[in-house]
């Protein structure tokens, strides 16, 4: 039976004690592996003065994390420049932010090169390789040309964008051409698949074959739409934890006789932070009686400090917090409380609790975890409102939200002002709804529903078919022999050794053993990168 091989840019080991992580890819991931306890590969936060291919091992939580470094110009051309200032902000219909640049294209296929021929000799005949957004695309391309004929998936989870953006991008066809070489693509919504759809129709002259499959560049690829989801039951259990409750009674206790609005986010501009800012200043405006009733806590640890347009984002973003607390703070309350740090998954489980508005407004987002955790941390009996922008991949599954438009400030002060008085009734028969789709669809049943497709096992959902995966995803077996056993010792243990050491652990002394391929399970592999590469302001 088939060894799964996951990979991404970011590596987020996941530690099981609800640690703080930042980046829907990398909890989803993280939830997925745990699970699994399989490897996950890639890039370890940190630049070498020349690309080596050494791996650095560690085994965090029952996963086996395996990175390798970048060189300086690797991460400028490569993370900062063609993913983070080309692909992102196009993809995120920013095109008055997105740079085309010749190096950066030249660093994005150099660095999809280097991580193919790392992982090249780690793949094994009949194992399935899954490798994820879009730093990754050219991956599964090289990964061809080095002889690998495995079956190969890519999901994407950022927007793909009208036809008509994506080509405004010098060598689009080259980008797309490179999607061909997987036997199955996904998307997080119905919509975003057929926005590549079009543009395989309408740019590159390609055809439709059936419900699920495309036709172009003299290749046919599988296609399907795999909403991600939280992992539900972990946050159950974090919310019903000590810590969430702790902070839960600090919150609580800091909004007495207010009520609590609450934005988690990365700094970054396609989450719609200013326009957020300013529908609350609108709120704060129209509706006095409410000035000394509410405050607003945004939570936004700084992200991609590389790249100009978050460091701009984010002295727009302090002065506009400063002008509101200046215009409209007294001597006992400040109208928004802004903080740039990252918490622990638990704290933040406790702070969506003590809300009564969840406010999630990107300008555009792949999927938004933070909406199904928001609604994952509700007390069933007084639950809070989500308001959920209409440009949200999770809007799609989440109809129940007061959904709106986040480029509209009077839209959102409405939608705020209706949550704010919202009755318990309405709130509970809202939240019911969201929370079962929430449980329902999670990340396991994401999980499963693409590995099936891509092992062939089961076609990628039909259009037709609605949003939801839960009902018909099963859990995969895992074989437990397949697990690596690891004593204590070793899973605090972090190794440095190259790949030929990890083709032949026991060529290289005690690594653990990563054979996880014989009998009907799979362990699961990721390529990916270290979250310690961006400087985070972290917790003391
Ligand atoms: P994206 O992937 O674009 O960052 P998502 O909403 O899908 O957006 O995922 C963000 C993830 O990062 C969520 O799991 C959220 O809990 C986590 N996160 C966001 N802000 C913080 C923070 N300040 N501290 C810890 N985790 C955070
Ligand atoms: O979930 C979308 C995503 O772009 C991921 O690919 C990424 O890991 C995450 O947001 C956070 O971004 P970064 O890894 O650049 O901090």
């Amino acid at each position: 039976m088939s060894r799964l091989i996951v990979v991404s840019n970011r590596v987020n080991p996941p530690s099981g004690k609800g640690d703080e992580s930042v980046g829907g890819l990398a909890m989803a991931l993280s939830a997925a592996l745990r699970a699994y306890s399989g490897l996950w590969f890639g890039w370890s936060g940190k630049t070498a003065p020349e690309f080596s291919g050494q791996l650095s091992m560690q085994i965090a939580d029952g996963v086996t994390v395996a990175t390798v470094d970048l060189e300086e110009a690797d991460v400028s051309e490569y993370y900062n420049g063609y993913a983070n200032k080309t692909l992102w902000p196009l993809f995120h219909y920013r095109q008055d932010l997105t740079a085309y640049d010749r190096s950066f294209n030249e660093g994005y296929q150099r660095v999809n090169r280097r991580f193919a021929e790392t992982l090249r000799p780690l793949i094994e005949e009949g194992d399935l390789i899954w490798i994820h957004d879009y730093h990754l695309i050219p991956l599964g391309r090289e990964l061809r040309a080095l002889g690998v004929e495995n079956r190969i998936g890519f999901f994407l989870h950022i927007p793909w964008p009208a036809h008509q953006l994506v080509a405004t991008l010098p060598r689009h066809k080259q980008l797309v051409e490179a999607l061909f070489d997987y036997d199955l693509v996904g998307f997080q919504t119905p919509e975003y698949r057929q926005a590549f759809e079009e543009y395989v129709l309408s740019e590159v002259d390609g055809a439709i074959v059936d419900e699920a499959r495309l036709r172009a560049f003299g290749k046919t690829v599988q296609v399907g739409d795999f909403p991600i989801g939280i992992d539900a039951a972990e946050f159950a259990q974090m919310v019903a934890g000590e810590r969430a409750e702790r902070t839960f009674g600090v919150m609580a206790a800091h909004t007495a006789f207010r009520k609590m609005i609450v934005g988690v986010d990365r700094l970054d501009y396609s989450k719609g932070l200013e326009e957020r800012f300013l529908g609350f200043e609108r709120l704060l405006a129209d509706n006095p009686h409410l000035r000394r009733e509410v405050l607003m806590l945004q939570i936004a640890p700084v992200s991609r400090e590389g790249v100009d347009s978050y460091q701009e984002i984010r002295a727009r973003l302090d002065a506009l917090s400063g002008r509101i607390n200046g215009e409209y703070a007294d001597i006992d309350w400040n109208p928004v409380r802004y903080v740039n740090r990252n918490y622990r998954r638990d704290e933040l489980a406790g702070v969506y609790r003590a809300a009564k508005v969840g406010l999630v407004t990107p300008m555009r987002d792949g999927m938004n975890l933070v909406a199904k955790e928001f609604v994952a941390a509700q007390d069933p009996d007084d639950p809070g409102v989500l308001v959920l922008s209409k440009f949200a991949g999770a809007a799609n599954q989440m109809g129940e939200a007061l959904i709106v438009n986040p480029n509209s400030p009077e839209e959102i002060a409405d939608a705020l002002k209706r949550a704010l008085s919202m009755g318990l009734a309405e709130r509970i028969r809202r939240w019911s709804a969201l929370n079962e789709g929430v449980q329902r669809d999670d990340v396991t049943a994401w999980r499963d529903a693409f590995v099936k497709a891509l092992a062939g096992e089961e076609e990628p959902r039909k259009p037709a078919e609605g949003p939801h995966y839960g009902e018909q995803a099963r859990p995969l077996s895992v074989d437990e022999r397949l697990l690596p056993d690891l004593g204590a010792e070793r899973e605090a243990d972090a190794r440095t050794f190259g790949a030929a050491a990890l083709r032949d652990p026991e060529a290289r002394g005690d690594p653990p053993p990563l054979r996880l391929s014989t009998g009907t399970g799979r362990g699961l592999q990721v390529l990916g990168r270290d979250q310690g590469t961006l400087a985070r302001p972290t917790r003391p």
